[in-house]
């Protein structure tokens, strides 16, 4: 039996890179996914993909700024499979730039997606999960929550957020059975990472490369599951060995 036989688990992101290696892998041990982007073709081609492996899969296009578009991930998610057990809070953006030439609309776009909306998925998930008495909650942060980076302010401002938004949110809910982790990625072979930059980030990593997106899946799964059942409230930094130099 799988780790996850008969979980249901609300994935957004997911129609990519970290998030689609995690509704990979959490199908591979039994979960029903909801997988959850602003991109309908690459999610509607994964949900497809999981269906023709008669995998229970639904693609919901949401934007996670949106209170209404999160509103009806849920909605959905109840019509299809009745309960949600897992919400890995993925989807996120990323954009270097000088901060001297950042225009505040574009570090509001950053941070509105990259925290705003990580807050917005998680109420939603409480909310559903008081009702449910339980539940798991994984937000992706990033190493880049704890360290700083030039070119990376509204990025890192964001995911340091993330980092104690996921503290206050998992003490607050410790005693109603809502465990609510972090999960730290380094550098990642996704597509959020520019083609010209791989080489010089591999480089900076102690392990001479970039983390690959199923490294990232398998710590999810520890994250949501119940092998991390004493856990919450903490940030699983994955990137490498980066942010031990
Ligand atoms: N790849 C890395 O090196 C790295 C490192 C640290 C943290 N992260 C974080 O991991 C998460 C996943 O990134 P990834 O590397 O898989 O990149 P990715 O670009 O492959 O996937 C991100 C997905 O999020 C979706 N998305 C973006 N904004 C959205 C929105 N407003 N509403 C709904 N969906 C939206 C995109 O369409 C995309 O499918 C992000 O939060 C990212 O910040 C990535």
């Amino acid at each position: 039996m799988g780790k996850l036989q008969n979980k249901v688990a609300i994935i957004t992101g997911g129609a990519s890179g970290i998030g689609a290696a995690t509704a990979h892998l959490f199908v591979s041990e039994g979960a029903k996914v909801v997988l959850v982007d602003l991109n309908e073709e690459k999610g509607k081609t994964l949900e497809k993909e999981f269906k023709d492996q008669n995998a229970e899969a639904l693609f919901v296009k949401a934007n996670i700024t949106s209170e209404d578009d999160v509103a009806n991930v849920f909605k959905e998610t109840i019509d299809a499979f009745g309960k949600v057990d897992i919400v890995f809070n993925n989807a996120g953006i990323g954009r270097v730039q000088s901060s001297h030439d950042l225009e505040y609309s574009e570090w509001r776009n950053t941070v509105n997606v990259d925290l705003d909306g990580v807050f917005l998925v998680a109420r939603e998930a409480i909310r559903e999960m008081l009702k449910a008495e339980g539940g798991t909650i994984v937000n992706t942060a990033s190493m880049y929550g704890w360290i700083g980076a030039p070119g990376n302010a509204a990025y890192n401002a964001a995911k340091g957020g993330v980092i104690n938004l996921t503290r206050s949110l998992a003490l607050e809910y410790a005693e109603k059975n809502i465990r609510i982790n972090a999960l730290c990625p380094g550098f990642i072979d996704t597509p959020i990472i520019p083609e010209e930059s791989k080489k010089q980030l591999s480089a900076g990593t102690p392990m001479k490369r970039l983390g690959k997106a199923e490294e990232m899946a398998k710590a999810v799964l520890f994250l949501a599951s119940d092998d991390s059942s004493y856990m919450t409230g903490n940030s699983l930094t994955v990137d490498g060995g980066f942010t031990a130099q």
